[in-house]
């Protein structure tokens, strides 16, 4: 079987090192790939969100599936797109993948569904914005509608710092027209968690859940980035945790989408929050998170090909998904400067690595026969081991092995699910 995988940052190469231990598995194709997913995939010369490019390379390579990771392509129909032109896909149409293209519509789907969110207000005149957090409650979060390279959230702690929130989204337009509406909410405390899913529409199987470390420093300090880390399983996602969020967010979810006459297809990623009130959701992905992909898709059991396959044809009901029992933990090293600027095109070196061990290429490029540092994540060093302990010290053992110049990486990754623990126990 040829498959192609649009995209290509980290969970794009997790994905592909999953897929390729199913015999099955012929060539891989990644759109647009990276230099270190072209170790073990073919990847070729057309960008992610050049859809009909990217229709007209399957074609030309007789692809028999499509993975489609990232949320831009998704967002703007590419599983659309590749279904019309008889591609099998994995991945949710664009009226599914709306869940995440439009903060608006997930919170009015969760309203109708009464599906636990924060509370929130939407906005498409910018006058009757400032208005409202004159008088919010402090703080408060201010959402823009769509997509935003997952920047498009801002925290106000004053109500300065609201109307400017307000005022760079829906005048400035700082994130383009994704703030031509925004959503003002409730902020909500407590722990979070990450639970990737995969659903076939009707069924839903929640993979092993997930700790994002998003802010760039040490101690949640730093600038927000698209993740500096992440540990699975979660210890604050307790089995009785998982109960209720099956029962009153995951199951409903799902119905809500085949109610609307969207029915979700893929992985529906659920961003949680622990609150006191109960688990509620913070955010939908329409896709595998990353950096989450590179701790929970090395604990899977199995093959990833089967159960994409199942997904794609509506058969999820009949596929076993085992994940481990075992921990990972996946440390990024990014390039110094990064979420801001940077420089790039530092030769890395690779270590040879052990079977629970992975190194998930992001942003680097291949030049002259070496690999060269080419974005802010450059990769991800991940270890499977029994404990939760045992893996971050193997993956920050794996990741002292790995160089290249003006690299850097948190060194608390995981600390807070130790923590966790310490005070479950
Ligand atoms: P998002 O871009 O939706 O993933 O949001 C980024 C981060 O902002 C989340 O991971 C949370 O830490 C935080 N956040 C979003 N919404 C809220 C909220 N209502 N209350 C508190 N924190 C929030
Ligand atoms: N790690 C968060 C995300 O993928 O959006």
């Amino acid at each position: 079987m040829n498959i192609l995988v649009i995209g290509g940052g980290g969970r794009e190469h997790a994905i592909i090192r999953k897929l390729k231990e199913d015999p099955r598995a012929e060539t891989i194709y990644a759109l647009p790939g990276n230099g270190g997913i072209a170790a073990g995939a073919v990847c070729g010369g057309v960008g992610a969100c050049d859809i009909p490019g990217m229709v007209d390379f399957a074609k030309a390579h007789a692809v028999d599936f499509v993975v489609v990771a990232p949320d831009d392509p998704l967002v703007l129909g590419a599983v659309d797109a590749f279904t019309a032109a008889g591609f099998p896909c994995f991945g949710p149409r664009k009226d599914a993948a709306a869940i995440e293209g439009s903060k608006v519509f997930a919170k009015e789907l969760m309203k109708k569904y009464h599906i636990p969110t924060a509370a929130y207000e939407v906005f498409s005149d910018l006058a009757a914005a400032l208005d409202y957090v004159e008088h919010c409650p402090l703080p408060t979060v201010v959402k823009a509608d769509g997509l935003a390279l997952g920047k498009g959230v801002l925290i106000c702690e004053t109500r300065e710092a609201a109307r400017e929130a307000v005022r760079s989204m829906m005048e400035g337009r700082i994130f383009g027209e994704s703030g031509a509406r925004v959503v003002i909410e409730e902020f909500l405390t407590g722990p979070e968690v990450s639970v990737l899913s995969f659903t076939d529409g009707e069924t839903v199987v929640p993979m092993v859940s997930s700790m994002d470390h998003k802010r760039a420093l040490d101690g949640d300090q730093g600038l927000n980035t698209g993740g500096m880390g992440t540990v699975a399983p979660n210890p604050y996602y307790t089995p009785e945790i998982a109960a209720a969020c099956m029962e009153a967010i995951f199951l409903p979810t799902i119905q809500a989408m085949r109610a609307e006459g969207r029915p979700f297809q893929g992985c529906l990623y659920f961003g949680l929050m622990l609150t006191a009130d109960g688990p509620k959701v913070i955010e939908y992905n329409c896709r595998f998170g990353d950096p989450e992909t590179q701790v929970v898709l090395p604990l899977l059991e199995g093959s990833l090909l089967e159960i994409m396959l199942a997904v794609s044809e509506g058969r999820l009901a009949d596929t076993a998904v085992r994940f481990s029992g075992k921990s990972a933990c996946c440390v990024i090293l990014a390039s110094q400067g990064y979420p801001q600027t940077y420089e790039k095109g530092f030769p890395i070196s690779l270590p040879e690595t052990g079977a629970d061990e992975h190194i998930y290429i992001a942003g680097a490029a291949e030049k002259d026969g070496r690999l060269v540092t080419s974005g802010g994540r450059v990769l991800g060093a991940t270890a499977v081991a029994d404990t939760l302990p045992a893996a971050i010290e193997r993956a920050y053992a794996l990741a002292g092995r790995i160089h290249f110049d003006n690299a850097y990486c948190r060194r608390d990754i995981g600390q807070r699910a130790l923590q966790a623990m310490k005070e479950g126990a």
